[in-house]
């Protein structure tokens, strides 16, 4: 049901109309926001995406039967309205809206279409439960906040293109259906119909390929690009999700951090109106690990943990002393002015270093006289624990929390406590962006369960030049020329210098346990091009979902994706995943189980 917009012409957007154009006639069109009967008069809000317009329909000035579709008009109609701008009566303006002063005075309109009454409210930071907006996600996404947060998205990836189309990239696409890539997460895989038994799997990053364009010449590659990966979903992480991917030629780790630093200080300047001062601080892994408990550290403050390993080592407490005698460690972390946390308080961080594979929180509060009060003190020389709380720059009023453990299980703990207190405390402001590259990656790490090295990275990552000879030797200790950007504890990219060399190339997947044969059953169209001459070369993704979400301050990625799937990997609108024919997948050559 709906009249045709035959022989009209939109002329405006509903914001484009201004006092400019008091006294003009002009056509506007979009959906019904709100209307208020008031017998002889009806006002409706009328909104598309710039936002809304006040129009007014007058039973003095237009015909009884226009009227009377007047009447029938109910939220979410689609409208096409012609009529004159007016200035609105002192009363009347609204001083919260673009278009507050104006109204139009209809002489004509059509209903395009008719709505039902919509599941949910379509306003701003909606309450209503995510399961219902995420069904009908084409209302949900008629919410301002909502397409404003996909502007920005469009913004972003349009400068983007603008910035590094100017610094000399070529954007290229890569397939999508492809062999497996190796970022190591689990693949979605898509069978062949024409060889049966066979699977496409789809790209989780185009890695491989942009390699090849560096081997083919191209010398500057970049795309926005869909990524699937399939793993458990998180606040920010999506099984597909939208990498800006860019790799280069003929650099090395400094040319394509600055690069990267333009575009970011376009970007954040240009949207945010946020000025990044140049270069981004940059810290080693082991330093962000050592300070912060994560290679992902918010440096927006500080309670930076602490190592107590060397003071503690000998006493009496021997949860602290076996930790560093089995080659761990005590650390700790001062969470300033927490002296007063009740018990509970405290005793819910020790939840949560459990919950992160900590075997407890160990705690000590300076009171306010300066003693102690702790449930390990007992453990502990009176000369002991002052210099612990010297060493922590405890003072009084302070909570000082104390993890023992493996190391990484100690980072993973305080990492978290550290973020935790920060948030209880509220210490970072919204509007705070700060920028860190992570750098010196560890090239390895050991994989439990399949008792071997995996690339950290991915396994085309060059290691830095002057560890190279501890790669066979002691392949842990070897750091890898691979960084990340992270904004407030956010990782938004990645990337690293590549491997171009084929000796350094065997060497490494002689040490991820490859034999020659496996190397090139799954990267051999890339062995095999690097036999014929490949520059030096080396790049960088980001999560654009991530930046997105960081720039319009969203809680989830889930945001700022226009059709996201939920925790379960599913879609609430489409269904998906769905099942299908028998047919299709005897086509497919697949039987299924159940
Ligand atoms: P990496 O695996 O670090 O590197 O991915 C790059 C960036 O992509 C984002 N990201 C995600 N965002 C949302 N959902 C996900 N599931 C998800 N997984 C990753 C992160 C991350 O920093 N080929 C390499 C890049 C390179 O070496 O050039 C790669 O994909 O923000
Ligand atoms: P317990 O001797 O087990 O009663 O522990 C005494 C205190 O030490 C409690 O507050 C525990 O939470 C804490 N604790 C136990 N194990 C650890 C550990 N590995 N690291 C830090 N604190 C711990």
């Amino acid at each position: 049901m709906g009249e045709s917009m035959a022989g009209l012409k939109r002329t405006h957007r509903c914001t484009e109309v201004t006092e400019g154009h008091l006294g003009q006639e002009v056509i506007v069109m979009g959906w019904v926001q709100k209307r208020r009967d008031l017998g002889k008069l009806i006002f409706v809000d009328l909104r598309d995406r710039t936002g809304l317009l006040q129009i007014v329909f007058d039973s003095q000035t237009i015909d009884a039967v226009l009227f009377s579709k007047a009447e029938k008009i109910r939220n979410e109609f689609v409208l096409a309205v012609t009529g004159i701008v007016a200035s609105r009566g002192a009363e009347g303006i609204n001083p919260n809206m673009k278009t507050g002063m104006l109204e139009i005075h209809v002489s004509d309109f059509r209903i395009l279409s008719e709505a039902e009454t919509p599941p949910f409210e379509i306003v701003e930071n909606s309450t209503v439960k995510d399961e219902l907006r995420l069904k009908h996600r084409y209302l949900d996404l008629r919410r301002p906040d909502l397409q404003r947060k996909l502007m920005i998205r469009h913004q972003v990836t349009a400068l983007t293109r603008e910035v590094l189309n100017q610094e000399g990239f070529l954007e290229i696409e890569t397939p999508m259906l492809t062999k497996s890539t190796p970022e190591g997460a689990r693949d979605y895989l898509v069978p062949s119909r024409i060889h049966p038994d066979h699977f496409y799997a789809l790209p989780q990053s185009p890695q491989l390929f942009k390699q090849l364009l560096m081997a083919s010449g191209f010398d500057r590659y970049y795309q926005i690009v869909k990524c699937f990966r399939d793993e458990d979903l998180r606040a920010d992480r999506q099984p597909e999700f939208t990498q800006i991917d860019m790799e280069l030629s003929f650099v090395d780790i400094e040319d394509v951090m600055e690069v990267n630093e333009r575009l970011l200080v376009k970007l954040f300047k240009e949207v945010m109106d946020v000025d990044i001062s140049l270069p981004i601080p940059r810290m080693t892994y082991q330093e962000a690990m050592d300070r912060f408990g994560s290679d992902k550290p918010d440096i927006r403050f500080g309670m930076e943990l602490v190592n107590l390993s060397n003071l503690v080592k000998e006493s009496e407490f021997g949860v602290f002393r076996t930790a560093v005698e089995n080659g761990g460690s005590v650390r700790a972390i001062n969470a300033t002015g927490c002296g007063n946390f009740p018990r509970r308080q405290i005793d819910r961080l020790g939840d949560l270093a459990k919950e992160y594979g900590g075997k407890g929180l160990a705690w000590l509060v300076i009171e306010e006289d300066g003693s102690y009060r702790s449930p390990i003190a007992k453990f502990f020389s009176e000369e002991l624990l002052d210099r612990i709380v010297e060493t922590m720059n405890g003072k009084a009023g302070d909570l000082l929390l104390f993890c023992a453990d493996q190391d990484d299980v100690v980072y993973d703990v305080l990492g978290h406590i550290r973020l935790e207190l920060a948030e209880q405390l509220q210490l970072v402001k919204a509007d705070d962006y700060q920028f860190l590259w992570v750098t010196e990656f560890p090239l390895l790490e050991w994989a439990e369960e399949q008792q071997r090295y995996v690339a950290k990275h991915h396994p085309f990552t060059m290691p830095m030049e002057e560890d190279l000879h501890l790669l066979e030797s002691e392949p842990q200790r070897v750091r890898a020329k691979a960084y990340d950007m992270v904004l407030n504890g956010v990782e938004i990219g990645g990337g690293s210098i590549r491997i171009h060399q084929r000796d350094i190339q065997e060497k490494m997947f002689k040490v991820l346990g490859f034999t020659e044969e496996e190397a090139y059953e799954r990267f051999g169209f890339l062995l095999n091009a690097f036999q014929y001459g490949t520059p030096p070369h080396g790049g960088l993704a980001y999560g654009l979902d991530r930046i997105v979400m960081l720039m319009t301050g969203s809680d989830s990625i889930r945001d700022v994706i226009a059709f996201p799937k939920v925790k379960d990997a599913s879609c609430l609108m489409t269904e998906a995943p769905g099942e299908v024919d028998l047919k299709q997948l005897e086509e497919l050559h697949i039987q299924l189980k159940n």
